[in-house]
């Protein structure tokens, strides 16, 4: 059986993880020095975000070399330390590749953007005229000698790598067959082989579907890349697995991958059930006094969910490093419950680091490294609520980024600590599906009470019964209402739940799992 059947991730960013050697920066050895902590919770995956050299002005998303780790974070044989004291501990690794751009630093690009580049001419996308509109992409004219302007992936100093163009419109594009889109596909082929020939188990794959340009709407010609790609790596290491950043399971797992997340894009289901960013007061479906019920999420997970079974897993994350925290929209009675949905779902879930908790969006952080928005949600992870955290010795001047000012009730210490913690109710649900098979990924998946403008719900799993009432309200779910004729044990709950006389009476803010006999 395939591990990531019962995987549960957990996402470390690692300048704000545990930092060992007093200099303010989370590094290698620090993870090393908590896979212990990440293991009693009960992850048996890590994705940890790019740790590769680079000039961060994209916290590492601006890869300048592929093959050796920031200086920041140690060495390269640190990191093949880490891989193997955490596979000592059956837990596994999954680095952060970014095959879409390099940083502007990177050597190749260096070489590209002279006025006679060498080896790497085609390995960017450069027009042939110096000043005007790279088509419908975003150029960058006037930074460089050569006779061009290229074009960018997501910031101006991430050059867009050159994996071709489905429908070339003018001479200076390639086609996505040219011997240097080829190039750049086996470049890539090469770092990943390069990691896993180290000991990674594969990895995470940023901006998976930006590969191929204009017009690939449908995907067809990044997924054949991809396909092409990860048959290539598989053929050497079959065991090696792959989460895509897409959000299109339909396409990205028929791709090969193994892993798809549903992210979060503004209204879109997984948004509704946790943010609701886009409202002016946001009202997700856990929010206590939402008038939301759990359809506005089915009606976007389901057919996705249902059409990619085969095919690999659509998976759910409390956040990442991209998003606001979930803290900021639910409070701690609300995420306890929210998690637990989560974590009893099919496909590989992923957790935040600090999310379990209860870390908070630090919203009015200025930017750092490319942050933004998103550097509330970068902060260092909180130990303990002595000064710095527990997260590291230096002057907290020098910490990467702010501790929060508030450390109560919000650091590991005190919330392994406190039974029925936020930490606690993550931990003890992990616990509960590694203990039953039909919550794992490959358990099947009926809900069975969806109705629309009744916030409680049910679904089935296997012989579960999972019920959910994420209202600040009381309510009463019928046997009837949930397709059983008889409960046999409870397995877990939260809030008040009670079975009894053909009817389970949940009380404000519940969850609860149940043996159908
Ligand atoms: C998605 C990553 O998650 C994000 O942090 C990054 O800025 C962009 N891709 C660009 O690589
Ligand atoms: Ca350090």
């Amino acid at each position: 059986m395939d591990w990531l059947n019962n995987a549960c991730f957990y996402e470390i960013y690692p300048q704000s993880f545990k930092d060992s050697n007093g200099d303010g920066i989370g590094d290698f050895n620090g993870i090393i020095e908590k896979l212990d902590y990440i293991k009693e919770l009960g992850c048996n995956g890590i994705w940890m975000n790019p740790c590769f050299d680079s000039p961060f002005k994209d916290a590492g998303y601006d890869v300048r070399d592929y093959k050796k780790v920031a200086a920041r974070y140690g060495t390269n044989e640190d990191l093949e330390r880490l891989f193997v004291e955490a596979h000592k501990r059956g837990i596994k690794i999954l680095l952060d590749l970014v095959p879409g751009h390099t940083s502007d630093e990177h050597e190749w690009f260096k070489d590209s953007k002279k006025a006679e580049p060498g080896e790497f001419k085609d390995r960017y996308i450069w027009t042939d005229f110096w000043y005007g509109e790279a088509r419908n992409l975003r150029g960058i004219a006037g930074m460089a000698d050569r006779n061009g302007i290229y074009v960018v992936n997501f910031f101006a100093s991430q050059p867009a790598l050159n994996y071709g163009f489905l429908n070339k419109t003018e001479k200076w594009q390639s086609d996505v067959d040219s011997p240097e889109a080829i190039a750049t596909a086996d470049a890539m082929c090469d770092v990943m082989k390069f990691w896993l020939s180290k000991g990674a188990d594969g990895f995470r794959v940023d901006m998976a579907d930006s590969l191929v340009k204009f017009d690939d709407d449908d995907k067809s010609a990044t997924c054949k890349v991809w396909k092409r790609i990860i048959s290539e790596v598989k053929k050497e290491y079959p065991e090696a697995r792959l989460v895509s950043e897409w959000n299109r399971p339909r396409q990205s797992l028929p791709a090969g991958f193994d892993m798809d997340f549903m992210l979060n894009w503004t209204g879109n289901g997984y948004d509704l059930l946790l943010r609701d960013t886009g409202s002016e007061k946001p009202s997700p479906i856990f929010k206590k006094d939402s008038k939301r019920d759990i359809n506005d999420f089915l009606n976007d997970y389901l057919p996705q969910y249902e059409d990619t079974r085969e095919s690999g897993r659509y998976c759910l994350i409390t956040g990442n490093h991209d998003t606001d925290r979930v803290s900021y929209y639910l409070d701690e009675d609300e995420r306890k419950v929210a998690f637990a949905f989560l974590l009893t779902m099919p496909g590989a879930p992923f957790i935040y680091y600090g999310d379990e908790i209860g870390m908070r969006y630090m919203k009015e952080l200025p930017s750092k490294e490319g942050g933004y928005t998103r550097t509330g949600s970068r902060t260092p992870m909180q130990w303990d609520d002595s000064e710095t955290a527990g997260f590291s010795t230096a002057d907290k001047a020098d910490f990467y980024l702010p501790i929060d000012s508030d450390l109560r009730g919000k650091n590991a210490r005190e919330q392994m600590a406190k039974e029925g913690s936020l930490y606690n109710t993550v931990k003890e649900v992990i616990a509960l599906r590694k203990a039953n098979e039909d919550l794992l990924d490959n358990g099947n998946l009926d809900f069975v009470l969806r109705e629309q403008g009744r916030r409680e719900f049910g679904f089935k799993r296997g012989n579960l019964l999972i019920v959910v009432n994420p209202s600040e309200k009381a309510c009463t779910v019928d046997y009837s209402d949930v397709k059983i004729k008889q409960l046999s044990e409870k397995k877990y709950s939260i809030g008040d739940v009670k079975a009894d006389k053909g009817a389970i009476e949940m009380g404000p803010v519940s969850f609860g799992v149940f043996a159908i006999s």
